[in-house]
C-alpha cells in the first residue's frame, strides 16, 4: 500500500502548470471515437482515469495513439469488445461510455476497481432504460452488461445535479431515433454541450425555469474539429491554490487554468474567505475561458456554503474544508449529499481527515461544520479508500499543520494528478513517498 507524508512547509513559490482537465479529456477521446475524420488532441490528461477510457474505446476497435505531443483518435469501424471493459476508478469514463455505446449495437460489460464497483449506476441506467436500453446490472451497480438496443428520444428532467447523468443521456441521444431534451434545474458543468457543438452536433441550450433546457436532435454526423487543446484542470489547481493560501509567505502562479463558469466555485469560495487569487492573461483554449492564476497567502475567515453553491465546486469540497480548518471562525457547508456517492463517501472521508489533523468538525446527512482558526496539530494518517482527492487534500493539510500528515493508498492520486508530489515539491513543499 503506497504511502505519502507531507511535512510542514516554508513558503511555496514559483510557477506550475497542473495537469489537463479530466472532464474534457474523457470527452475529447469519446467524441473523437464516434466522429468522422481524425481527432488530434494536445495536452490530453495522461492519468489513470483517462487512460481507462482510452483502453475501453480501443476495445471497440477505435485507434487511439500518442504521436509526438498529440493524441490521435481515429474512429472508423466499431467492433464488439472481446472481454469485459475495466474502467478502473473512472466514474465519468463508465457513465458517459454507457450512454455513448447504448444505441450503437455493440454489447459490452463494464467493471471497475472496488470504488467504482460500489458507485450507483442506476442514475444513468434508469433514463437509458426509458429510451429503450436493454441491460443487466448488479442491483444498479457494476458489473453492467449493455445489450444492443434501439433507442428512442426522451424528455428528461435531471433528478440530481450531475453532469455525468446529463452527458450519458445526451450521448445516447446521438444514436436515438428522435429528439432528446434534458432539463437541468441546476446548471452543471457543460463541457459535453460545448464540445458536442464543436464536433457539429445539432444541439441547443436555452434558459428555462431558472435552469437550462438542452435539445439534441439525432442525425448530424460528428466531424473531427481542428486541433483540440485541453487546458489545466481547475479541480487539480484547487490543491496548490489552497496550499498557497494557507502556507505563510507563499505566492504561486498556476498557468492556463480552465475557468468554465460552472467550475469556478472554489475560486469564488476562497475569495469570499479572503484568499488572494488574481486572474492574469485571460484567453480561450479548447472552447473554454482560461487564465493564469496568481495565488498569494492570506489570512482566511470562515465561510457558509449554501446548497446552491455546491455543484460548481462538487469535487473541491474536501480541499475547501482544509482551507476552512485554517480560517478564523466556524465554517458550514450545506447540501453535500452528492459527496457521499463519489470515489469514496467524501463527506465521511473529509470529516475523517479533519479529525486526523486534530480539527474539530461536526457532520450530518448532508452538511459539515468546521471549527477553524487554530493551527491544527496534524500527525494523523488518512487512507484514501481509492479516492485521489482525499489523498491530495490530506497532503495539503500536512503542509501547514504542526506535525506531518500521512496518507496510505496514495497510489489513488495518479487517477487524476500523477505528478502531484513532484509538482508540489517543485513549489517548495516537502512530500515524501515510501
Ligand atoms: C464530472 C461530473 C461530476 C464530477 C466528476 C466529473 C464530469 O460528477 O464530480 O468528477 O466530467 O461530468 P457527477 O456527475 O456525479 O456530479
Amino acid at each position: 500500500m503506497s504511502r505519502m507524508t507531507s511535512h510542514p512547509a516554508a513558503a511555496l513559490n514559483g510557477e506550475a502548470r497542473v495537469p489537463s482537465d479530466k472532464s474534457m479529456s474523457h470527452r475529447a477521446l469519446m467524441f473523437g471515437a464516434i466522429a468522422e475524420g481524425v481527432t488530434r488532441i494536445t495536452d490530453l490528461l495522461e492519468a489513470g482515469d483517462v487512460m481507462s477510457t482510452a483502453t475501453a474505446l480501443r476495445a471497440f476497435g477505435v485507434s487511439i495513439e500518442r504521436e509526438g505531443a498529440e493524441w490521435v483518435v481515429r474512429g472508423g469501424a466499431w467492433s464488439d469488445p472481446e472481454r469485459a471493459l475495466d474502467l478502473g476508478n473512472a466514474g465519468t469514463g463508465v457513465r458517459l461510455l454507457m450512454g455513448l455505446i447504448s444505441g450503437r449495437g455493440h454489447p459490452a460489460t463494464f467493471v471497475g476497481d472496488p470504488s467504482l464497483m460500489r458507485r450507483p449506476m442506476g442514475r444513468v441506467l434508469d433514463p437509458l432504460a426509458e429510451m429503450g436500453l436493454e441491460f443487466e446490472s448488479h442491483d444498479g451497480r457494476l458489473p453492467v452488461t449493455i445489450k444492443p438496443s434501439a433507442l428512442k428520444g426522451i424528455d428528461y428532467e435531471l433528478p440530481m445535479a450531475s453532469a455525468q447523468v446529463k452527458s450519458a443521456v445526451l450521448l445516447a441521444g446521438l444514436s436515438a431515433s428522435d429528439t432528446v431534451t434534458v432539463f437541468e434545474p441546476v446548471p452543471v458543468r457543460d463541457h459535453t454541450e460545448r464540445m458536442l457543438k464543436a464536433f457539429g452536433a445539432d444541439l441547443t441550450v436555452e434558459p428555462h425555469q431558472g435552469g437550462n433546457l438542452i435539445t439534441l436532435k439525432p442525425g448530424a454526423t460528428l466531424k473531427a474539429p481542428g486541433l483540440l487543446a485541453i487546458p489545466a484542470d481547475p479541480s487539480s489547481a484547487a490543491f496548490p491554490m489552497v496550499a498557497a493560501s494557507i502556507v505563510e509567505g507563499s505566492s504561486v502562479r498556476l498557468p492556463e487554468v480552465m475557468l468554465n463558469p460552472l467550475r469556478t466555485g472554489i475560486i469564488k469560495a476562497l475569495r469570499a474567505m479572503g484568499a488572494s487569487i488574481e486572474e492574469l492573461d485571460r484567453r480561450t483554449i479548447g472552447g473554454e475561458d482560461v487564465a493564469d492564476l496568481r495565488v498569494t497567502a492570506s489570512a482566511l475567515k470562515a465561510i457558509h456554503v449554501p446548497p446552491a453553491d455546491v455543484p460548481d465546486m462538487i469535487d473541491e469540497i474536501p480541499v475547501l474544508a482544509v482551507a476552512a480548518a485554517f480560517a478564523e471562525g466556524t465554517s458550514r457547508f450545506d447540501g453535500l449529499h452528492e459527496l457521499t456517492v463519489k470515489e469514496s463517501d467524501r463527506l465521511a472521508a473529509t470529516a475523517r481527515l479533519l479529525t486526523a489533523a486534530g480539527v474539530t468538525c461536526r457532520t450530518g446527512d448532508d452538511w459539515l461544520e468546521i471549527e477553524g482558526g487554530q493551527q491544527p496539530q496534524g500527525g494523523g494518517t488518512v487512507d484514501t479508500d481509492h479516492d485521489h482527492r482525499i489523498g491530495m487534500a490530506t497532503l495539503v493539510m500536512g503542509l501547514a499543520t504542526k506535525e506531518p500528515m500521512h496518507v496510505t493508498g496514495a497510489d489513488a492520486i495518479a487517477t487524476s494528478f500523477p505528478s502531484f508530489r513532484s509538482l508540489m515539491n517543485d513549489l517548495g513543499a516537502k512530500i515524501d513517498a515510501s
